[in-house]
C-alpha cells in the first residue's frame, strides 16, 4: 500500500477543484508538485510546494495562492489541519485515526500495480569454481531484488545463467584426462585454477584445453561422460552454500550449456541481417557507432577454433528468455567489471531485433579490506562464501561470549546470515564498500543483527501479551509522538518498496528497515506496553501498534531473506 502516493493524489486532485487552478494547470506542473515527509514534523507530518509551483502560472504571491488551497485540503478527510509556513509551504498534519488504519481511508486503493514479467539474471556462478566473496553481492541483491518484485505482485523468472561450457570445462577435462577423476567438489574447484596456471605458461597445453571445449560443445561422447561425472559435484556444492545464504531456489538453472540450443535461431537472425563480419577466422558482430568516443570492441559471436563463446550464449540466452517468457524487463546483476560486455551485447541484441524487452545491467562495486584493495583472508587468500559466513559467525560468537551469553549454533548462524546480507544490501549496489567481519555484527547501529535484535522484541512483547490475556484494539485516544513517528514510518513502507524496485535500489528496503527498527524501539523505551501501571485501553492500543510493526518488520526483514531467531 504505498500510502504516500494516495495522499499525494489527493491533495493534487483536491487542488484542481479550484477552478482558478483547474483552467491553467499543466501536466508538467502537475508532475512538478512534490509531496515531502519533513525531516521535522513539528509543522505537520507531509509538506509541500504546490503554491510555489503555481506561481507562474497565477501570477500570484505563493503565500495568496497557499492561502486559496489551504481551505480545500482541509476538506480531505483524513487530515487533521494545514498550515502555510515560510513563503509559502503547505503543510499537513495527518488524523491519528488515519495513521492507525489508513485503509479504512481508501489508501489501498491505489494498489493495483500493472503486473510486470521480469527476467532476472544473477548468481550465474560456475562450474569448477567454489562460490566467492564475488558472487555475494549478485546473490543477496539478487535474491532480494526477487523477492521484492513478487511482494509487489510483480511475475519474476530468476534466471542462473550457469558458467558450465567455456574454455574453463575444456581445462578441468584436459586436466582429468592426464591427472585422473576428482572425487570432490572441492577437488575440481583446485583442477581449474592449476590448468588455468598452466596454459598460460604452456601454448599445447592451451591449444588441448581449447580442443577440450570444442569437442565438448560438439558432443564428444567421451568428454560428455567425464563433464557429466564432474558437473554434479560442482552443482551439489553450489546448491549447498545457497541453502546455507538462504537464497529462494532458482527458477531456472539454465546457463551456457542450455544456451547452446538457441545459438542456430539467432545464427538465423544474425545472417537474414547480415550482422556477421568474418575477422581472422572467427565471426564478430560490430557494435561501434559514430557517437563512441571511448574504445567499442566488436562481440565475439564465435571464436577461430569454433568455440562457442560467452557473448553467444548471452545473446541465444535473450533468445530464449523474451521467445519463452515475453518479459517486460531483463534485469542483470553482476560486477562492473562486466559493464563493456552487456553494453556490447545489447547492442547487438538491439541491431537483431531482439530487445522486445528492456535489457538492464546493474553492475556492482568491490568489497574491499581496510586497505581499499579487493577484500583478502588473513592468510591473503580470496574467501569463498562459505569463509564469510564462518569469519562473520566466529565474530558473533565472540561477541555473545564476551557479554557472557551462550548461544545455539543455529541462532549464531542466522545473526551471522543477518549481519553480513544486511552489511551487503545496506550499500549502494554501483560503489565500493569495506567488509569487516567485526563491525558487521554489533548488536547496535546500522547492522542485521540490531534489526534481529529489534524483531525478537516485537516477538517476545507479543507472547508475553497472549499469556497475560492482553488483546490488541485501536484506541481512539490521541497518539504520542513516538507512536504517530512510527506509524508514520510504517506507512512509507508501499513506497520504499516501489522505489527500491524501480531504481533496482535494494539498498531503500535495507535502510528503511534500520530506521523502522529505530523508531520502534524509541517507541519500546518511550510507551510502556504492558507493564502493570498502563491502562488497559492504552495497552491494547500500544499492542495493535506493535502488531503493525511487527508485521512490517518482519515482511522487510523476510524480504532481505534474513531469519530471526527465538532469542538473542
Ligand atoms: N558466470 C559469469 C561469471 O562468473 C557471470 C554470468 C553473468 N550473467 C550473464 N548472463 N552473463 O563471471
Amino acid at each position: 500500500m504505498n500510502v504516500y502516493k494516495f495522499i499525494s493524489d489527493n491533495i493534487k486532485s483536491k487542488i484542481q477543484e479550484i477552478d482558478e487552478i483547474k483552467d491553467v494547470l499543466t501536466t508538467d506542473v502537475a508532475n512538478n508538485i512534490a509531496v515531502e515527509v519533513p525531516k521535522i514534523r513539528d509543522f505537520g507530518d507531509y509538506s509541500t510546494n504546490v503554491a510555489m509551483m503555481l506561481v507562474k502560472l497565477l501570477k500570484k504571491s505563493p503565500r495568496d495562492i497557499a492561502e486559496m488551497i489551504l481551505p480545500k485540503l482541509a476538506e480531505l478527510d483524513f487530515v487533521e489541519n494545514v498550515s502555510v509556513a515560510g513563503p509559502g509551504f503547505i503543510n499537513l498534519k495527518l488524523k491519528d485515526a488515519f495513521l492507525l488504519n489508513p485503509e479504512k481511508y481508501g489508501a489501498h486503493k491505489n494498489d493495483n500495480v500493472t503486473p510486470l514479467m521480469v527476467d532476472i539474471d544473477y548468481g550465474s556462478y560456475n562450474i569448477g569454481k567454489a562460490l566467492h566473496i564475488g558472487h555475494l553481492r549478485t546473490t543477496v541483491v539478487g535474491d532480494t531484488f526477487n523477492r521484492i518484485a513478487r511482494f509487489l505482485g510483480h511475475k519474476t523468472k530468476s534466471y542462473n545463467h550457469m558458467g558450465d561450457w567455456g574454455l574453463p570445462m575444456g581445462l578441468i577435462i584436459a586436466w582429468i584426462l592426464e591427472n585422473g577423476m576428482p572425487k570432490t567438489a572441492d577437488d575440481i574447484n583446485a583442477m581449474y585454477p592449476a590448468s588455468a596456471a598452466r596454459s598460460k605458461q604452456d601454448k599445447d597445453w592451451l591449444e588441448r584445453a581449447q580442443k577440450c571445449t570444442v569437442d565438448l560443445q560438439s558432443g564428444n561422447p567421451e568428454y560428455l561422460k567425464i563433464y557429466n561425472q564432474f558437473a554434479p559435484l560442482s552443482l551439489a556444492q553450489i546448491s549447498d552454500i545457497l541453502v546455507r545464504l538462504n537464497i529462494l531456489p532458482f527458477d531456472e538453472n539454465k546457463g551456457e550449456r542450455l544456451a547452446a540450443d538457441y545459438v542456430p535461431c539467432v545464427q538465423k537472425i544474425l545472417d537474414e541481417k547480415n550482422l556477421i563480419v568474418h575477422d581472422d577466422g572467427a565471426d564478430i558482430i560490430p557494435v561501434k557507432t559514430d557517437e563512441d568516443t571511448a574504445p567499442m570492441p566488436p562481440v565475439m559471436w564465435r571464436s577461430s577454433i569454433g568455440a562457442q563463446t560467452y557473448a553467444a550464449a548471452d545473446l541465444a540466452a535473450i533468445y530464449y528468455r523474451t521467445t519463452t517468457d515475453n518479459p517486460t524487463d531483463i534485469v542483470y546483476f553482476t560486477d562492473n567489471r562486466q559493464n563493456l560486455h552487456f553494453t556490447q551485447i545489447f547492442r547487438a541484441a538491439k541491431l537483431a531485433g531482439m530487445d522486445s524487452a528492456n535489457l538492464q545491467h546493474i553492475g556492482f562495486g568491490t568489497i574491499t579490506g581496510a586497505d581499499g584493495k579487493p577484500f583478502k583472508t588473513r592468510d591473503g587468500s580470496v574467501p569463498s562464501l562459505d569463509d564469510m559466513v564462518d569469519m562473520v559467525a566466529e565474530s558473533v560468537r565472540k561477541r555473545a561470549a564476551e557479554s557472557g551469553k551462550e548461544l545455539p549454533n543455529e541462532t549464531i548462524e542466522m545473526i551471522a546470515l543477518a549481519a553480513l546480507k544486511f552489511n551487503d544490501l545496506m550499500h549502494d549496489v554501483k560503489s565500493d564498500y569495506m567488509f569487516d567481519p567485526d563491525a558487521v555484527t554489533q548488536f547496535e547501529g546500522r547492522t542485521g543483527p540490531y534489526i534481529l535484535y529489534t524483531a525478537v522484541r516485537l516477538n517476545s512483547v507479543v507472547k508475553k501479551a497472549e499469556t497475560l490475556g492482553v488483546g490488541a484494539m485501536e484506541n481512539n485516544s490521541a497518539l504520542d509522538a513516538e507512536e504517530r513517528n512510527l506509524l508514520l514510518r510504517l506507512m512509507d513502507f508501499g513506497r520504499v518498496l516501489e522505489n527500491a524496485f524501480a531504481r533496482r535500489a535494494t539498498d531503500l528496503l535495507a535502510n528503511y528497515t534500520y530506521d523502522l527498527a529505530q523508531d520502534i524501539n524509541t517507541f519500546y523505551h518511550h510507551c510502556p506496553i504492558l507493564r502493570d501501571d498502563v491502562p488497559d485501553t492504552v495497552k491494547q492500543g500500544r499492542l495493535h501498534i506493535v502488531n503493525m510493526a511487527r508485521e512490517t518488520l518482519l515482511n522487510a526483514i523476510d524480504l532481505m531473506g534474513l531469519r530471526v531467531p527465538d532469542a538473542m
